[in-house]
């Protein structure tokens, strides 16, 4: 089939690089996007007399209807048109003839594909943002049946001190606040209008590129042309972004992995959620974690993947850029169905309170709070420490908790100890205790919800 380039050529392209340089296969997911931009082009077109205001009209009406059938999957791609703009370029032109081949005045593909990847990128950010927050809110509401649900928090895996399970939860409500933040900055970056820069430096015609930014509601636009093909960082930004929120998914998805396990049994998924295995009829297994873990993997290589596609491009554009689209869209497609499962993962999961509490009791999670409770009878806070370590050896020894020893046991360490040390020790009291701003007293614990809530509501 003729190609919308080929008046220099006077061979047909060999069938083999029409298939390695094709992008159709994916950028076909840009179609609306590029027909939005092409809407928007020639209504500016038409506004300035480059074109009469009755060829862009029926430009426009071409394109609605091209639209239309997108939109109703009643479109075929061809490969000989090699990518989405000069498909539809094509559907154009046959539906409409020749003055279709007007709607490309003043503009190149190189301009036109920026554009439609800040089109993407915008509707996109905004989807992800909306889609945190239902986690987030998932999280929260998890998060106030628990606010006095105990369990051991963890450094190095060993069990360090009792916390809330609501204060655990809403460690991850502050990660996706963050995440959502940055994507949000990036929008700054993103509501930029590259269209108006042609191949690389600009055009002859007399066009308007301040209307288009208006029409298509970009806040600015490109002040160089060359940067304007050339500049992929907003997708580096928002493959950058979306790493930072597989880690934080990752490591929700370990825990979920690990709090579900037999060792710790501190949850239990719906079983809407879980899936079996089809040798050994008793397992239950968290799939989905899991494979949440797993596809972190692919969004960071589509990142340094994408960093490295653009690492020693001259300028202005080269085909290498057609490699940014594979990367984000498969990351955009990735982060999406994790978080539309996350949120009702978290919404179903049953904890497992009393499981929580055992592996309050039978520890040592409350040795700080002995040395804290010497500490504030003056003991240098060092000494205390020595003592209280001491003490812990001692009922490892006679195979006991810290609860579990006498008074005179406790005297015997230190005279400062008295009766209420054994209200100090218990799991409740040491959670209270942590009433520093942001920490896991229940009390903090409410403040938290009410910030959290104010962020989301
Ligand atoms: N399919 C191309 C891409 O995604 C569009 C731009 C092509 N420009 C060109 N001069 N070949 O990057």
């Amino acid at each position: 089939m003729a190609k919308l380039w080929g008046g220099r050529f006077t061979k047909s392209t060999n069938k083999l690089v029409d298939e390695y340089t094709a992008s159709i296969s994916y950028d076909q997911e840009l179609a609306k996007e590029d027909i939005e931009g092409s809407l928007a082009h020639v209504q500016m077109l038409g506004e300035c007399g480059i074109v009469t205001s009755e060829e862009a009209k029926t430009i426009q009406k071409g394109l609605h209807q091209i639209l239309e059938k997108v939109e109703k999957g009643d479109v075929t791609f061809s490969v000989d048109q090699e990518d989405i703009h000069m498909n539809i370029e094509k559907m154009l032109i046959d539906a409409i003839g020749p003055v279709g081949g007007k709607l490309h005045t003043g503009r190149s593909r190189n301009d036109q594909v920026a554009t439609d990847m800040h089109l993407y990128m915008r509707s996109k950010t905004q989807l992800l943002i909306e889609l945190l927050e239902t986690v987030q809110s998932a999280l929260l509401e998890q998060a106030k049946a628990n606010v006095d649900t105990i369990l051991p928090g963890y450094t190095h895996l060993q069990r360090a001190q009792p916390i809330s399970f609501a204060h655990h939860l809403l460690a991850y409500f502050w990660m996706f606040e963050r995440d959502k933040s940055r994507l949000a900055d990036s929008l700054k970056r993103i509501n930029i209008l590259p269209l108006g820069a042609g191949a690389l430096a600009g055009t002859t015609f007399p066009i308007n590129r301040r209307r288009v930014a208006e029409l298509l509601d970009f806040e600015d636009i490109y002040p160089n042309s060359l940067d304007a093909v050339s500049d992929r960082d907003f997708v580096v930004e928002a493959l950058s972004a979306c790493s930072l929120i597989m880690v934080h998914l990752s490591r929700l998805s370990e825990e979920m992995v690990l709090w579900s396990s037999q060792e710790f049994q501190f949850i239990e998924l719906d079983d809407a959620f879980c899936t079996g295995s089809s040798i050994m009829p008793q397992k239950k297994n968290p799939d989905v974690s899991e494979l949440l873990r797993g596809k972190t993997g692919r969004v960071f290589g589509h990142l340094v993947g994408l960093l490295t596609v653009l690492k020693g491009l001259p300028l202005a554009y080269n085909k290498d850029m057609q490699e940014d689209k594979e990367g984000i869209f498969d990351t955009v497609r990735t982060l999406t169905g994790a978080l539309q499962l996350l949120a009702p993962i978290l919404g179903t999961m049953t904890v497992k309170k009393d499981r929580m509490r055992h592996a309050v009791e039978k520890d040592y999670s409350n040795a700080t709070d002995i040395a804290d409770y010497l500490a504030r009878k003056g003991m240098p806070f060092r000494e205390a420490h020595e003592i209280t370590g001491k003490m812990v050896l001692f009922a490892i020894e006679q195979g006991k908790y810290l609860l579990d020893l006498s008074m005179s046991d406790y005297k015997r360490f230190s005279p400062l100890f008295e009766e209420d040390i054994f209200e100090a020790l218990k799991p409740e009291n040491v959670m209270r205790a942590r009433e520093s701003e942001g920490g896991t007293a229940p009390d903090q614990v409410e403040k938290q919800i009410k910030l959290a809530e104010a962020k989301l509501y």
